[in-house]
């Protein structure tokens, strides 16, 4: 069996062939790949629990199958291009040979610096090869990754910290983001003010941004490395896991509480990112390919790095912005590296409709050969322009439904073998069985229907806990339906069989592609001291898919509104990171309520999208008279 499908004839007999059989499947698409040994058993799983094991009993590393196994045939083969923020500087390529180098070296400073399989490390640095490398080195030796988002806050990196019990920190003195310089090691220092499980921080030298070294807890990457060419630079054998060891935790917004740490394992991750990576996209050897996510997202994770390398391809990263020195960069990138491949978001390909199409016009583009969306539902004005400005109407697009909990690609288009229709992410992948359910719980059959989005058999890339709470993992995902992982998601099959995800149906928003969960949002503007009470919902945006409307109950304390306002955002930079700051806040003096107490969100939604001609029954609220004033305060703000 090939991983990458030919025709659409072919992916219908391999889809169905992949449900009645998925064991031997999924077993055919694991022989492509790497094993110290192989499995005793693909699969055995129940959703209750819930228990998910894939090839039980293998031994694997995932770097020997994203770097050793490529470097007989492939070593001098770009693995990673990396573009960095200013044009200007040069850019860095490294071949198989040299990130395996690399890899290995930096494992021995991680193990020099006590770090042995199963500990957790911390991770805040910006978009350069060396998170790569570091990313890389933690699976090599087999210590778990947690990744932290630049754009997050001390606060949540010592939450995060705090949940895993990390023991070491890899950062940077800074990272360069267009015009802006993010200083991530004091970031670091303030958030290691509370944790009492990190004794050692080893910091990359970027923007030359003044750091305070603290003796005996932090080191810097580059002396580190010395001391390891003084010991002549020892090879570092990759760890030998077990495929259900667990690879990386990282953290995603719920509706409810603080972020939860996603865990995922080797064998079920590698052969997952690897194969949907190869198919989707239907990789050729020559190609360039340019995913501008951000690593410390899972896209970044899946597919910049462990999917691309598995299977040899060549991944281009980028330190920047898309919108500096101008909206012109992507293009100006893809022209100067012959990218055949992009992957983006729908956020950034609006941003840069809006920008206009002079940025776009003078460029060449012809090495592109594919697109693909990711993170949000792609609205078809920007699919049309995606397609037109940018493939030149030659370029299929992917349109990829998929979440950080699932690993990999779920529901898409496979690049020119499958159809595609505008902001439809189309058909299953092989091996995936989703269903629509409606509010009961009860499948619904057949086609044109519409519902909550369900998939009721495992997959290899799938979650196997939320780190340290068990339980918390079978409550968010597996309780709502029984026997069947909920993804929080609606979505509609056409009367083709066709599916187009419609957006969370839960209280989770998606700003810019970013997952923001309300609850959360709601606690960090509640710990502002003039605030008595808040609450979140989404309305429409132009731009990020999705803007940010707080209404806050305030104690009359600052009667000038805008500085309380500008306040409010300063506290959820600090608590959560800018990300998560409000587009919008009203402030009321009351929530509607009903006599149980619950906000009544429905009607707060409405009245962020400006559509208050049909609130629906208010009668039953506490106090159906703060429904007009908040009408007439959202006026004014409009
Ligand atoms: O609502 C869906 C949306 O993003 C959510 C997952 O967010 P996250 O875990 O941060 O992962 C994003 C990158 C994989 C989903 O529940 N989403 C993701 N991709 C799409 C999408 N919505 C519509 N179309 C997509 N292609």
């Amino acid at each position: 069996m090939d991983l990458q499908i030919k025709s659409f004839e072919e992916y219908q007999r391999v889809y169905q062939e992949s449900v009645e059989k998925p064991e031997e499947f999924w077993a055919g698409i694991a022989e492509h790949f790497y094993w110290r040994r192989k499995w005793n058993r693909v699969l055995d799983w129940n959703f209750k629990e819930p228990k998910i094991k894939w090839f039980e009993g293998a031994r694997l590393n995932i770097t020997e199958n994203c770097l050793d196994r490529h470097i007989y045939q492939l070593g001098d083969k770009p693995a990673i291009v990396w573009e960095p923020n200013d044009p200007n500087e040069a850019h860095r390529v490294l071949t198989y040979k040299q990130l395996l180098e690399k890899v290995e070296q930096f494992s021995n400073v991680l193990k020099n610096n006590g770090v042995r399989k199963g500990d957790r490390v911390c991770i805040y640095l910006p978009m350069v090869p060396e998170l790569v490398i570091a990313v890389l080195a933690c699976a090599r030796i087999g210590a778990i990754h947690s990744v932290v988002f630049g754009g997050f806050s001390a606060q949540s990196i010592a939450d995060r910290i705090n949940d895993t019990g990390c023991r070491l920190v890899i950062t940077s003195d800074g990272g360069f983001r267009g015009t802006k310089t993010i200083e991530l090691k004091n970031i670091v220092d303030d958030a290691l003010v509370q944790c009492k499980s990190v004794d050692r921080v080893i910091v990359l030298t970027r923007t030359r941004t003044p750091v305070s070294m603290i003796k005996g807890r932090d080191v810097w990457w580059e002396d580190e490395i010395k001391k390891v060419e003084t010991q002549g630079n020892p090879a570092c054998p990759a760890e030998e896991m077990d495929a259900e060891d667990m690879l990386f935790i990282l953290y995603t917004s719920g509706s409810t509480g603080k972020p939860k740490g996603v865990v995922h394992t080797c064998g079920g991750y590698m052969v997952y990112t690897g194969y949907t990576f190869a198919n989707v996209f239907q990789y050729q050897p020559d190609e360039v390919y340019f995913c501008t996510a951000d690593i410390g997202w899972i896209t970044g994770h899946s597919y910049i790095i462990y999917g691309p390398l598995s299977q040899g391809a060549t991944s281009l990263m980028f330190e920047g912005i898309p919108t500096w020195p101008d909206a012109g960069r992507f293009w100006d990138i893809v022209d100067k590296h012959k990218v055949n491949i992009l992957y983006t978001a729908p956020t950034a390909i609006r941003s840069l409709m809006a920008a206009g199409d002079e940025y776009v016009d003078s460029k060449d583009l012809s090495s592109i050969r594919k697109l693909g969306s990711v993170g949000e539902p792609i609205n078809e004005e920007a699919w049309n322009w995606y397609n037109e400005k940018i493939g030149k109407g030659k370029a299929p697009i992917v349109d990829t439904w998929w979440q950080t909990e699932n690993g990999g690609i779920l529901i898409s288009p496979i690049a020119g073998v499958t159809p595609t229709i505008p902001s439809y992410a189309m058909l299953p992948l092989p091996g995936v069985q989703p269903v629509l359910v409606d509010e009961n719980g009860k499948e619904l059959q057949g086609n044109d229907v519409s519902g909550n989005l369900c998939i009721k058999f495992p997959w290899p890339g799938m979650i196997r806990t939320t780190y340290g709470d068990h339980e918390r993992c079978r409550q968010t995902y597996f309780s709502a339906y029984e026997n069947m992982y909920f993804t929080g998601d609606g979505c509609l099959r056409n009367e083709d069989g066709y599916y187009r995800i419609t957006g969370r149906v839960d209280d989770v928003l998606n700003v810019s592609g970013h997952r923001i969960g309300t609850a959360e949002l709601e606690n960090a503007i509640n710990m502002h001291s003039d605030v008595i009470e808040s609450a979140i919902v989404g309305y429409p945006h132009p731009v990020k898919g999705q803007g940010i409307y707080a209404y806050v109950i305030a104690s009359g304390h600052h009667v000038d509104e805008d500085l309380t306002r500008r306040d409010i955002n300063q506290t959820v930079s600090r608590i959560i990171g800018a990300i998560a700051k409000p587009d919008k806040i009203q402030f009321v003096s009351g929530l509607p309520k009903t006599r149980s107490g619950k906000i009544m969100r429905r009607i707060l939604r409405k009245i962020a999208e400006g559509d208050t001609s049909n609130l629906g029954d208010t009668t039953t609220l506490l106090d159906p008279g703060v429904v007009d004033e908040i009408k007439a305060g959202a006026e004014k703000l409009r």
